[in-house]
Parts: structure tokens; C-alpha cells; sequence
């Protein structure tokens, strides 16, 4: 944890005192760092985008392309970092997006993960995917409050028992993934011919569960049962009000870009909020940026409702403009897991304190001493 006295941009300091850091403090420049350290295939998983790239492109050309206005003399010496989100305050507007199987470039994978967000107070939200089963990632996430994010299978026993169980372990929301019917196309890992599931990565929340193992056929493959129950390709509308009643957990939609979604998912009565994504350009190749789908996705649903985003949100810049553009928070992704390739729990943490500390760097040179004076008028 953070001691009381001390803000994010305290990094720059320690780091001018005390000599270069051990990794990069570019936050673009790691993919490149770890690009160098990962195997072919975790490089091909992880970086790899749904057929041409074009949507990993938009969505950072989506970034470059919207600018910053800053305003003067505001008084912004000291930063507040904080929102209100779900009704619980969170320390910063960040949170670690899901990211199923982190053994791919780490063997202690989500472990190392979940440590480093508690060490600097960002929530994390686990994959139904993770190589560590979600009891023993929240044995060792200690009180920063976590999230479970839900592929919902095809059998709803498992559903409602990963549901169950993510309740049981302290999991403050559930974040329910519609962007992924089936994995998109993505020629990296099909020239690998490599899905890391089916090589027993990401599948711990399956095998570790009762519904699950009851449903495994006598001398039946695990992986192969794993691939029957993993996705459910025909969930539609219809289904939301039954995990309505499985959980009283907030519920939050990932993978909305249409505003008509977002606004039918709330008049359903079963939605809390949602994350406009388009899944880190991995599903649907050709969609618009989930940057330049925000703004139309708040005005649907109103000023009062949360709403995330993620997908190619690489630095505080970007996380200013997010929120600048209607969102409560945003999610990071693929940047930690370059930490965690490059350097296990440290390197998480690094990742994050560099985000955090540009973040508050770039509030300062904003004019906005706190979150609430990110407003819309800041972008051009
Ligand atoms: C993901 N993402 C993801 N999303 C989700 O809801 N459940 C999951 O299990 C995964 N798994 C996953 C694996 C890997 C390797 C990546 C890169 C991404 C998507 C993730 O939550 C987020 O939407 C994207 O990572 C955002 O894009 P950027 O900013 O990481 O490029
Ligand atoms: C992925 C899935 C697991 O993007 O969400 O690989």
C-alpha cells in the first residue's frame, strides 16, 4: 500500500534520486521489451489481434487523434486521483482488465498479478480464464477489492457455480463478457496452431470446480470437456435476467461498442454498468475504436450509470482523455502483462506505478487537481 503522504508522481523523484529503473519507464515501449523476453507462441497469444490488426490500429490512432486542450493555473499541486465507482471509492480510475491465462508468460501468472495491483491499490478483475484457480488468486490479493470477470458457459450449472464462488472469495462485481461468443480470427496463434487452453493454461476456474467435474464424462479429456463448456455462442438477451437472480453483485456488460446495446442492456433491469471494448482488437476485425465508441455509448445511458473502457489505453494521457470522454474508469491491459513477462510481480508493479504516476503527472499539466475536473472540454 501506499503510504499516506505519498502520490504516484513520487515516482519520478525516486526514480531521478535513485538511479535508472530496472525496466522502462515508456509505457510504449514494452511491448518491445517483452516482445524480446516471451516465447513465439505467448507473443503470438498475447500481442496477436483478430485478422489484419486494423482494430488494434484504430484503437490507437483513436487516441492520437483526439487532443488535449490543458488549462492554467488551476491550482493543481496535489491530485486526487480517486473515484467513485459502484459506490465503493477506488484510489485511482484504473483497473487491471481481465487476461486470461498469465502462465503463458509467467509461471506464477495471475498470482504475481493480483500482488502487484494490492501493492499499489488497483482493483483487479480476474478472468474466468486464469491459470490460478479464483480462490487462490483472492487467498493472496489481500482487502483491495477484486472483481470476477464472467465467460458464462454453456452449461449453466458451471455458470452458476463460478458465480457462487467468485461470491464465496470476495469478488465485489461481476463483469459478464459478450464480445466473445467464440475467439475471434487470429492468425498468430492459428500459424502457431497454438490456443493456450487447450495446452492447460487458463482453464484452473474449470478444473478446481464441482459443477464442472461433475459434468466431465467417465475417462473423459478435461480440455476437451473444457471446450464444450467454455463459451456459450447462443447466449442472448433473454439470459441476463437469470444471473440477475443467481447474484445481487453489480453486474457490468464488457464488449458493448453500439449505444443501442448499452441502452437495451440497462432497460433489461440486470445491467449495473458496462465497458465499451472491442476486446484489445482480438474479436471482430474491422470494428470501431472502443475510444471513438464512448461518447455515444454515455450519451445512451446517461450521466449516472457507470461506464468503462479498454482497448489500447497505454498511458495517463490516454486515461485522461478516456475519462474526459464520458468514462468512470478504464481498464488496462496488455501493458501489465509485458511487466509480467519482463519481470514477474515487480514488473507488474512497475507498469502500474509508471501508469499511475504519468497519469497524475498529466492531471497536473491539466489543470485538474482532481477527477472530477476531467471534463469533456479538455479534448479537442
Ligand atoms: C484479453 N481480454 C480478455 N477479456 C475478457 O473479458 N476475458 C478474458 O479472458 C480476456 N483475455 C484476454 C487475453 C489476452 C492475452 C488479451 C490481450 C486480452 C481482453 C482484455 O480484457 C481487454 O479488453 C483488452 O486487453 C484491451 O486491449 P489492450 O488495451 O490490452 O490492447
Ligand atoms: C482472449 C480471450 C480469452 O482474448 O478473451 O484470448
Amino acid at each position: 500500500m501506499r503510504d499516506q503522504g505519498s502520490t504516484p508522481a513520487d515516482l519520478v523523484r525516486e526514480v531521478y534520486l535513485g538511479g535508472a529503473p530496472k525496466l522502462t519507464t515508456d509505457l510504449t515501449a514494452l511491448e518491445a521489451a517483452a516482445r524480446a523476453v516471451m516465447t513465439p507462441e505467448a507473443v503470438g497469444y498475447v500481442l496477436g489481434d483478430a485478422g489484419t490488426g486494423d482494430t488494434g490500429q484504430a484503437n490507437r490512432r483513436a487516441y492520437a487523434r483526439r487532443e488535449l486542450v490543458p488549462r492554467m493555473l488551476r491550482g493543481a499541486a496535489r491530485r486526487d486521483l480517486s473515484v467513485t465507482l459502484l459506490g465503493q471509492r477506488l484510489p485511482s480510475p484504473v483497473l487491471l482488465a481481465p487476461i486470461a491465462a498469465q502462465t503463458v508468460v509467467h509461471p506464477e501468472g495471475e498470482l504475481a498479478t493480483v500482488r502487484a495491483a494490492a501493492s499499489v491499490d488497483v482493483p483487479f478483475v480476474l478472468s474466468t480464464g486464469s491459470s490460478h484457480s479464483l480462490e487462490d488468486v483472492a487467498a493472496v490479493a489481500g482487502a483491495g477489492p477484486r472483481w470476477f470477470q464472467l465467460y458464462w458457459p454453456s452449461d449453466r450449472t458451471v455458470a452458476e457455480s463460478l458465480v457462487r464462488r467468485a461470491e464465496a472469495s470476495g469478488y465485489t462485481a461481476i463483469v459478464l463478457t459478450v464480445d466473445a461468443p467464440t475467439f475471434g480470427y487470429r492468425p498468430t496463434d492459428l500459424d502457431h496452431g497454438y490456443l493456450p487452453f487447450l495446452r492447460g493454461h487458463g482453464i484452473a476456474n474449470f478444473t478446481s470446480d464441482p459443477a464442472f467435474q461433475a459434468g466431465l464424462p467417465e475417462g473423459g479429456s478435461v480440455v476437451g470437456h473444457w471446450a464444450r463448456v467454455f463459451a456459450n455462442p447462443s447466449l442472448d438477451w433473454d439470459d441476463l435476467p437469470w444471473l440477475r437472480k443467481v447474484t445481487s453483485l453489480p453486474i457490468l456488460l464488457k464488449g458493448v461498442l453500439h449505444p443501442a446495446d448499452a441502452r437495451r442492456a440497462l432497460d433489461l433491469g440486470a445491467i449495473d454498468g458496462v465497458v465499451v471494448s472491442n476486446h484489445g482488437g482480438r474479436q471482430l476485425d474491422g470494428t470501431v475504436a472502443a475510444f471513438d465508441a464512448l461518447p455515444a455509448v454515455r450519451a445512451a445511458v446517461g450521466d449516472d450509470v457507470p461506464v468503462l473502457v479498454d482497448s489500447g489505453i497505454r498511458t495517463g494521457s490516454d486515461v485522461l482523455k478516456a475519462l474526459a470522454s464520458g468514462a468512470d474508469a478504464v481498464l488496462y491491459g496488455r501493458p501489465y502483462v509485458y511487466g509480467l513477462a519482463l519481470d514477474g510481480q515487480d514488473g507488474v508493479a512497475h507498469v502500474l506505478r509508471c501508469l499511475l504516476a504519468d497519469l497524475d503527472l498529466a492531471m497536473a499539466l491539466a489543470g485538474c487537481p482532481s477527477t472530477a475536473d476531467i471534463t469533456s472540454d479538455l479534448l479537442r
